[in-house]
């Protein structure tokens, strides 16, 4: 039984004219609802074919909020205004009165303004571990995209509090795969009599209902770091995969960490019957890829690798596992957020690099090792959106709440969801090998 009739037609990305303007469109103000499952902003505007459902009237950009869908508008308190002097001083004041109890993680891809507040930085996984392992603080706030916060507080007590700066904050890729979507997949893999072949095994960039839905399953959760490891385990129980929502880190693990061949891998369409395969394509499959992808790590291209090579002698391209397959294929190094920095700091001093990652990362590392020649791979790529949301204004308005006593934007899992996208997550800490857990 498809169950996407019953989606409410705004939230279903066929229906709706995605406006994707990466950072320009946050530079317009462009701003969306508050609600639980944060969409966002994309590259690729998309309309449907097959759908005759009205198409959203524009909405005038300042002139109206539409809280239902990601065109909404409001934070729910008094921001500061981005030109006050004192916010740096604000964030000082309130973060020393609120002393341990409160933690501040700062993702790598966060903005350097906020970054400076961080207690701590990484990639989503060792930032949700991070959390846990700060039990005495009361509010963890969450510099980062919604489904990270949502992992943290999974990962955290019941007594903890994780605080998201601004609920627009939001990510693309996980917004790709919608838990309706996903079940009406698994009914459809259930009817043609293969779900019983097939583990999930889900990215860290996505909701916690498809979490959830991992741990029903019997699958597991992976990072950009460990996706090898989990992949080698999901294809010890069953012959295949349900990869989601990432259909690049999926097929680059399997076919360039695995030596799996690409004609194992399929794209599961979530807008079309049967996710536009055959019986025969399912049948013949290893890898069934999500059709999702990174609004920003699309974007790297293979002429952007070759202009690299052209115009840095001795340049060592280093890309992100969400990078496209032709680009990773062409880089001479390829990893997780956590891996290109590591890189980095080991290489010997005067290598040259072109990184593909998000910007602020990228500009971050060229200041802190001036010893390598850094650049930036892409010139038609730029900031992740949604992460540029957490600003400093929003950032004091959470701490100057916090200390006020008031606590907004709490990002609170359902207690039986987070239960069983716990199961995913503990799955992927008792993976053999090389996982965050260490
Ligand atoms: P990591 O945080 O696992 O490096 O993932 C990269 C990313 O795109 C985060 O949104
Ligand atoms: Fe999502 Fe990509 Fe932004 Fe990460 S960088 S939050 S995957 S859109």
């Amino acid at each position: 039984m498809r169950r996407s009739s019953r989606r409410c037609w705004i939230h279903d990305p066929t229906t709706m004219l995605r406006l994707c303007i990466g950072a320009a469109a946050a530079a317009l103000g462009l701003r969306r609802c508050a609600r639980p499952r944060a969409s966002s902003v994309c590259e690729d505007r998309q309309v449907s074919a097959t759908t005759d459902r009205p198409a959203l009237p524009l909405l005038v950009l300042g002139a109206g909020t539409d809280l239902h869908t990601e065109r909404g508008v409001e934070c729910p308190g008094e921001l500061p205004p981005a030109s006050d002097p004192d916010l740096v001083a604000r964030a000082r004041a309130a973060k020393a009165a609120l002393g341990d109890s409160v933690f501040v993680l700062g993702h790598h891809y966060q903005r350097d303004e906020v970054i400076e507040f961080a207690d701590t930085t990484g990639d989503s996984f060792k930032l949700a571990k991070e959390a846990a392992a700060r039990p005495d603080a009361a509010y963890i706030v969450f510099c980062g995209v919604h489904f990270m916060a949502e992992s943290a507080d999974i990962l955290t007590s019941e007594t903890q509090t994780v605080v998201l700066p601004d609920l627009a904050a939001g990510c693309s890729m996980a917004d790709m795969a919608a838990i309706e979507q996903v079940e009406d997949c698994w009914d459809e893999l259930v009817e043609l009599g293969l779900a019983e072949r097939v583990v999930p095994v889900t990215y860290m960039n996505s909701s916690a209902a498809i979490k959830a839905f991992t741990g029903r399953h019997g699958g597991t959760i992976c990072t950009s770091s460990n996706a090898k490891t989990a992949l080698t385990w999901a294809l010890d129980q069953k012959s295949k995969v349900l990869f989601l929502p990432d259909q690049h880190l999926g097929r680059n693990t399997y076919v360039r960490d695995l030596g799996g061949a690409l004609d194992g891998c399929v794209v599961w369409d979530p807008h079309r019957p049967m996710g536009g395969l055959t019986r025969a394509q399912l049948e013949a499959a290893t890898m069934i890829l999500w059709r999702g992808h990174c609004s920003v790590h699309g974007r790297f291209s293979v002429e952007a690798v070759e202009a690299a090579r052209r115009d840095i002698p001795g340049v060592k391209v280093i890309v992100h596992p969400e990078c496209r397959h032709e680009v990773v294929e062409l880089a001479d190094e390829v990893g997780s957020t956590e891996k290109i920095i590591a890189t980095i700091a080991a290489a010997p001093p005067g290598t040259q690099w072109a990184v593909g990652t998000e910007l602020n990362l990228v500009r971050r590392l060229a200041a802190r090792f001036p010893e390598q020649g850094i650049a930036f791979l892409e010139k038609n790529v730029c900031y992740c959106s949604t992460m540029n949301r957490i600003d400093l204004p929003h950032l004091v308005w959470a701490l100057e709440s916090l200390a006020a006593g008031r606590v907004v934007n709490p990002i609170h899992v359902d207690p039986d969801v987070a239960h069983h996208a716990r199961v995913a997550l503990d799955q992927m800490l008792a993976l053999p090998g090389e996982t965050h857990k260490d």
